[in-house]
């Protein structure tokens, strides 16, 4: 079987690409957090493409994308108001809402949970082709499973080429991390997975939220218990910019090629050494939408990777979460 994978314009493939959805393919598009692979929400034979696709397992549900609020009454029943508190605040943008699903969605989209995830992008090519599709697209992010999410169409390619029909370019991704994910059936909303919608600014619009705090034993999320986002060569989190040094000539000495993934500031003080560093910007936001990009560039180029210790609060956290599972929680 040989596929060949093409990168297009919106201007260029709107019309092929809803072609492919309304006949039950699939088809990649970009976001605003990650790019995503995307299949009609209603049609269950198309939504098991893109477990084929990605070597996804089956028992690991699918976001429902939409191009208009509205929609979400064709996915969800008994919304709450709290939930549409959430909805009218942040949709479209970064967030997924899981809500009690309509029987209407298929469980090849749910997993079989009576829940479903929601997301509204907000990324000028996704809207358009969603609406031109003129029904909601499942996808998960656009990699293989257990590889690096795609930030860029580019990444896609490398990863998925022969795997997808098509590729709808939309630049490099503004966010860089997958949506958060807040559970509006839970007794006291709570975050899944977090993301560019903290915690903080989820509690402003509900009062009370939980946050994820990793230690749930039963994931409620199902792909919080697959292994995610690994990058082909070894990483480390580093505690401090002294570890992170020592670390580094160690790997050297032993013949690797190491490269440091960190903020600006982070080497400031290195003096005459000389680094492999990859510089994800000033502001958390920067290291947010760089991380998954540097991840690429450094299995690609380097042999070792270490990063730095984003710390627990705001946005660190949600970039600390995705560096976690990178690089399997080991620490130095
Ligand atoms: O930013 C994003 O959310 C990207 C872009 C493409 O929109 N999508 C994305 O999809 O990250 P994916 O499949 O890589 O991650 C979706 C996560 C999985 O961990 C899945 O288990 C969880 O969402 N999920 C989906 N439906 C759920 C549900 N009904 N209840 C709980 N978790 C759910
Ligand atoms: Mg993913």
């Amino acid at each position: 079987m040989t596929m060949q994978t093409r990168i297009v314009t919106l201007r260029q493939g709107l019309e092929e690409a809803v072609k492919l959805i309304k006949s039950g393919e699939v088809v990649v598009f970009p976001t605003e957090t990650v790019y995503g692979l995307g299949a009609n929400a209603f049609d269950a034979k198309a939504v098991r493409k893109i477990f084929e696709a990605k070597g996804r397992p089956m028992d690991n549900p699918l976001i429902a994308h939409i191009a208009d609020i509205s929609w979400i009454d064709r996915l969800a029943v008994d919304i709450s108001d709290e939930a549409r508190a959430v909805i009218n605040e942040f949709m479209p943008g970064p967030i997924t809402v899981i809500l009690k699903r309509s029987k209407k969605v298929p469980d090849e989209v749910t997993a079989g949970l009576d829940t479903v995830g929601i997301r509204f992008p907000n990324h000028s090519v996704a809207r358009e082709f969603i609406k031109a599709c003129g029904v909601p697209l499942a996808a998960p992010s656009a990699n293989t499973s257990t590889k690096i999410s795609p930030t860029s169409a580019q990444h896609v390619f490398e990863d998925m080429n022969g795997r997808v029909p098509l590729i709808l370019q939309g630049g490099a991704c503004e966010v860089g991390i997958e949506s958060t994910i807040v559970d509006m059936t839970a007794d006291v909303p709570t975050i899944l997975r977090p993301g560019a919608i903290t915690v903080n600014m989820l509690a402003k619009v509900l009062g009370k939220v939980k946050n994820f705090d990793g230690k749930i034993l039963v994931a409620k999320a199902p792909g919080m218990k697959y292994k995610h986002y690994a990058p082909s060569c070894d990483m480390v989190v580093a505690t401090n910019e002294k570890r992170a040094r020592e670390e580094y000539f160690r790997q050297k000495q032993k013949g690797l090629n190491p490269v440091i993934i960190a903020k600006k500031y982070y080497l400031k003080d290195t003096g005459d050494e000389q680094f492999n560093v990859i510089d994800l910007g000033e502001s958390d936001e920067d290291a947010m939408r760089n991380i998954y990009n540097a991840m690429h560039e450094a299995q690609e180029k380097y042999g070792y990777i270490i990063c730095q210790d984003f710390g627990v609060d705001g946005l660190g956290a949600s970039i600390m979460n995705r560096v976690n599972k990178a690089s399997g929680g080991k620490r130095i």
